[in-house]
Order: structure tokens, then C-alpha cells, then sequence
């Protein structure tokens, strides 16, 4: 017998019939990221570089992953592969339900503009822009349907959340390290992009401000952001929901989490 259900608008009983079989109702919350097999080398035969080898992992939708492992183990290549940034030689890549391992240079730039937001070690703010320009600049290249003040005013907003309200008019040159990659992350986040993926945004300060630069990427999973953390922590590693540690471009093992 098929369900009888009251509309809510007009109060009135009707019969519907199912339309959708169980067994074809995708899951609502799939991974954001789905990889199968990523392999990324570069050249052919004994002089075969290898990035990462058959690297398969999900990511979960408002995840914090740590990316652990020695220099050369294929962190940053995961990272700049799951952002975007690169294509695999061969494997499967779905971020956010579109496959990207197949993707042309210009597409695959626009994809990224709006899915990704970057963080890295060195910063890379540009150097003759203020903070509050250099966090629009983003918005202009996911070209985000915004008009100037509206993109001003989003720009503002995010220095504001990274703590940086008195800083908005400063240049790179005049912020210290940390308040740079506060800019840095603000940057990453304006768009509201579902995953940011951060390489070592760390590395390049001290303690006190590393830790701080943590928890703000670890504040913006509590609004259903993806985070991808790339790092030589350990102690800051530990905080996150699933640790995967990396040895020769594979995936040695994934702690935490379910
Ligand atoms: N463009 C490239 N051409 C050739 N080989 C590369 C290239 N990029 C990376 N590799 C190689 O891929 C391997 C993994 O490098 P990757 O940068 O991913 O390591 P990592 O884990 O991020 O190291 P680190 O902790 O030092 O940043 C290394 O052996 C590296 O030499
Ligand atoms: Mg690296």
C-alpha cells in the first residue's frame, strides 16, 4: 500500500507513490573527497620519479586530516592533487561530487577557484597589496558574483574572524609571520570554499603562533569546512580527527576517527 502523507500547505490527505527505490537513493553526505589509486610520477622508467603510488582515501565532509610523514613521502603531492593544483598520472579524484583527475589546465583552475581554498608555508601573499586586497583578490578570482563593496566588506569580515580587524591596510612587509598567514588563511576562506587544504601553513612559525594558526583552520570544520592538513607536528597532528601518515608515496596507515 503506498504511504498516505498530509500536505503541509493545504492540510489535505493525498496518496503519493514512491518514486525512489532505497537501493538508488545516493547517500546525502558522501565523502567530499574520494581518491582511488592516485599515482603521480614524473618521467619514465629508472628515472621515474614517484609523488604518491595508489594512494586511495576518503575524505569526510567537515574533516580535520593531518598528512603526516618524512620529507619526500608525498605529502605536498597529495595536497597539491586533492586542491587541484596538479592532475594525477592515473587514478580517480572526486572532490565535492566532480571528478577532476581528468581535467583541462583552464577548467581545472576555475574548479579550484570556487572548491579550494590554498594555504602555504611561505605565505604567498602578494607583496604590494594590502591585507584586505590581497583576501579580495580571492574573491575576484573565483569570481564571486559580488559587486566591489559587497567584496570589500566579505574581505573585512574574514580579517575580522583571523583576528586581524587592525590590520586590514597593512602590506605583507609590514605584518609579522603570523599575522601574514592569518591573512593568508582569511584569504583561503572568504570564498566559503567546502575544503581548504594547507601545506605545512606552520612550518614557518614559532610555537605560539603555529598553534594558533591551527585552530583557526580547526575552528572552520565547526561550519561543515573539509581540512587538509599537511604537517611535520606531531603534537598539532594529534589533534586532528584522523592522522594519515605517509612513507614513499603510499599511505602507511590512518589513525583515528571511525
Ligand atoms: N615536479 C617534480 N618533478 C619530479 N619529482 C618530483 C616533483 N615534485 C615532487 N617530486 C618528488 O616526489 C616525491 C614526493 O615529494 P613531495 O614534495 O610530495 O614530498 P613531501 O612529503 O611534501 O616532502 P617535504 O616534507 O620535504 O615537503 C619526492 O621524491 C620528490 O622529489
Ligand atoms: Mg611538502
Amino acid at each position: 500500500m503506498s504511504p498516505t502523507v498530509r500536505d503541509p500547505h493545504d492540510g489535505g490527505m493525498h496518496t503519493t507513490t514512491p518514486v525512489l527505490d532505497p537501493a538508488h537513493v545516493v547517500p546525502a553526505n558522501p565523502a567530499l573527497v574520494q581518491a582511488r589509486d592516485l599515482t603521480r610520477v614524473w618521467g619514465k622508467g629508472h628515472a621515474a620519479q614517484i609523488g604518491v603510488a595508489e594512494v586511495s582515501l576518503d575524505v569526510r565532509r567537515g574533516e580535520l586530516l593531518a598528512v603526516i610523514g618524512p620529507s619526500g613521502s608525498g605529502k605536498s603531492t597529495l595536497g597539491s592533487l586533492i586542491a587541484g593544483i596538479d592532475v594525477p598520472t592515473s587514478g580517480s579524484l572526486v572532490v565535492d561530487g566532480t571528478r577532476i583527475d581528468q581535467m583541462k589546465p583552464d577548467r581545472l583552475a576555475d574548479w579550484r577557484g570556487a572548491h579550494v581554498g590554498i594555504v602555504f608555508q611561505q605565505f604567498h601573499l602578494l607583496p604590494t597589496l594590502t591585507a584586505v586586497e590581497n583576501v579580495e583578490l580571492a574573491l575576484e578570482l573565483a569570481r564571486v558574483d559580488a559587486g566591489r563593496r559587497e567584496r570589500r566588506r566579505r574581505a573585512i569580515e574574514a580579517l575580522e574572524w583571523v583576528g586581524l580587524a587592525a590590520h586590514v591596510k597593512k602590506l605583507p612587509a609590514q605584518m609579522s609571520g603570523g599575522e601574514q598567514q592569518r591573512v593568508g588563511i582569511a584569504r583561503a576562506m572568504v570564498t566559503r570554499p567546502p575544503m581548504i587544504v594547507a601545506d605545512e601553513p606552520t612550518g614557518a612559525l614559532d610555537q605560539r603562533n603555529g598553534h594558533a594558526v591551527f585552530e583557526l583552520l580547526a575552528g572552520l570544520t565547526s561550519v561543515g569546512t573539509t581540512v587538509v592538513f599537511i604537517t611535520h607536528d606531531l603534537h598539532l597532528a594529534e589533534s586532528a580527527d584522523r592522522v594519515v601518515s605517509m612513507i614513499d608515496g603510499r599511505i602507511e596507515s590512518v589513525r583515528g576517527g571511525a
